[in-house]
């Protein structure tokens, strides 16, 4: 049986640097689910299906051929066999993925190619349903989050690093409209599981996370060896 960590929380709470850097440390898998509903949103964008159009985003979803690989240790989404990766963090992408993501079919196609991998592979995966819906039985569980002002903040500064300008309040504004999003639709919305841990990372540095996450995952392990062994001793 693979081992599965799931990690889950709302946009900008540093899922993806903080899963990057476990999946090294413990040697696992990345997955990305994320990039999975951007590269949906790239075939959607490349078939000319507007962001209204949900009958024609459920029927033609069934035809995206969407397949991960891993490059120097990196997550390649591949579209049809093409690395798609250089088209998923612009702003259009990320609208047609946020669009997409509700419907129902999208959901199923990605989710069961998502099973699929954690199934084969020792893995960390990363989203907004993974504890909750695609790994229920995963063997650790983190609900990773901050306060939308320092999610914003971080945002901010990593675009100002990159010389772009930007207004801190609009960018607050923005992640706490897409909160709401993922928080109130109808299917799969971010939510807590009930054994998933609350990692609220307001207050503490990326290496204070990596170290408290690695420490939840050893202790998880340790308690899994003593379970089995009771098992074998009744
Ligand atoms: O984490 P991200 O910004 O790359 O996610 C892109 C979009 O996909 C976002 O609108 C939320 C959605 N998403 C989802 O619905 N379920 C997931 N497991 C991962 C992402």
């Amino acid at each position: 049986m693979s081992y599965n960590v799931a990690i889950d929380g709302p946009a900008g709470a540093g899922k993806s640097t903080i899963a990057k850097a476990v999946a090294k440390k413990k040697n696992l898998i990345y997955v990305d689910t994320g990039a999975m509903y951007r590269a949906m949103a790239v075939f959607m964008i490349r078939e000319g299906i507007s962001v209204d159009d949900v009958d024609a985003i459920c029927s033609k979803c069934q035809e995206a051929d969407i397949t991960l690989g891993y490059e120097n240790g990196e997550q390649v989404v591949y579209l049809a066999g093409e690395n798609v990766n250089a088209y998923l963090r612009t702003e259009e992408v990320g609208n047609m993925a946020s669009a997409i993501s509700p419907h129902p079919p999208v959901r199923a196609k990605l989710v069961e190619l998502q099973k699929a991998l954690a199934a084969k592979n020792d893995c960390i995966m990363d989203g907004r349903d993974i504890g909750t819906c695609v790994l229920p039985n995963a063997q650790v569980k983190i609900y990773l989050t901050a306060s939308s002002e320092v999610r914003a903040k971080r945002r901010y500064d990593e675009l100002t690093a990159k010389g772009e300008s930007c207004d801190l309040e609009k960018i607050k504004a923005d992640i706490e409209e897409r909160d709401y999003r993922d928080m109130h639709r109808e299917h799969s919305p971010l939510k807590q599981a009930e054994d998933a841990i609350l990692v609220d990372t307001s207050q503490m540095t990326i290496d204070e996370v990596i170290e408290h996450i690695i420490c939840i995952c050893d202790s998880a392990r340790k308690l899994e060896k003593i379970c089995k062994s009771m098992e074998n001793a009744e």
